[in-house]
């Protein structure tokens, strides 16, 4: 099976989490993969690699700059090879808010990005307010306001469907097996 890159972008770890589960199940499909920070990745490893996969949280209503600017800029890499892209936010905790015709920040995404992946995951975050700093819990604190989630600040949950990354992953893995690059 072909080789896949996961790229990723978040603050708070939990992009990683999901990334790392992306990668673990790729790999029990046979798969090898290898998980780095957006940032930190070096364009000159892209030939070891036939499938990239774009990962990256919401924070504030956008995911992070970085993540279309290298978009922008890599393009043409993204295209040549089997492409996904996840997003991670607390809308996609609700049914209605978690499919790429759904969630209103993958289709503003996907209505900036030149690039338009092959497959799009729509994936439900992670909500620990102890674990933010004083202004991000603020923050967050007054959007699970306006979307009526939870706003007690001890409240610690995962809305994250684990099955529902492991199929993702999956998907990203037939990607390779139908043929192509
Ligand atoms: C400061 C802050 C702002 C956030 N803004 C949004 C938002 O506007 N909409 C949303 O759906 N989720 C929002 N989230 C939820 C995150 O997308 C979610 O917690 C995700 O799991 C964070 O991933 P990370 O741990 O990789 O940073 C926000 C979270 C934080 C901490």
């Amino acid at each position: 099976m072909a080789k896949t890159l996961i790229l990723y972008h978040g603050i708070y770890g939990h992009t990683r989490k999901i990334a790392e589960t992306i990668e673990s199940e790729l790999h029990r499909l046979g798969g090898p993969a290898d998980l780095v920070p957006i940032t930190e990745w070096n364009v000159d490893e892209a030939g070891r690699y036939q499938a990239i996969v774009i990962g990256a949280a919401i924070r504030n209503g956008k995911h992070n700059r970085v993540v279309l600017e290298f978009i922008r800029k890599h393009r043409a890499l993204l295209e040549s090879k089997h492409n996904a892209f996840f997003s991670v936010n607390l809308v996609a905790r609700k049914a209605e808010k978690n499919t790429a015709e759904t969630n209103p920040y993958v289709k503003a995404f996907l209505n900036r990005s030149p690039w338009q992946p092959q497959l799009v995951g729509v994936i439900a975050g992670n909500l620990d307010y102890q674990r933010y700093r004083f202004f991000d819990r603020h923050v967050i604190r007054f959007i699970m306001t306006l979307t009526g989630g939870p706003t007690d600040l001890n409240t610690k949950v995962e809305f994250t469907d684990w099955d529902r990354v492991r199929s993702f992953a999956a998907e990203i893995a037939a990607l390779s097996t139908a043929g192509g690059a």
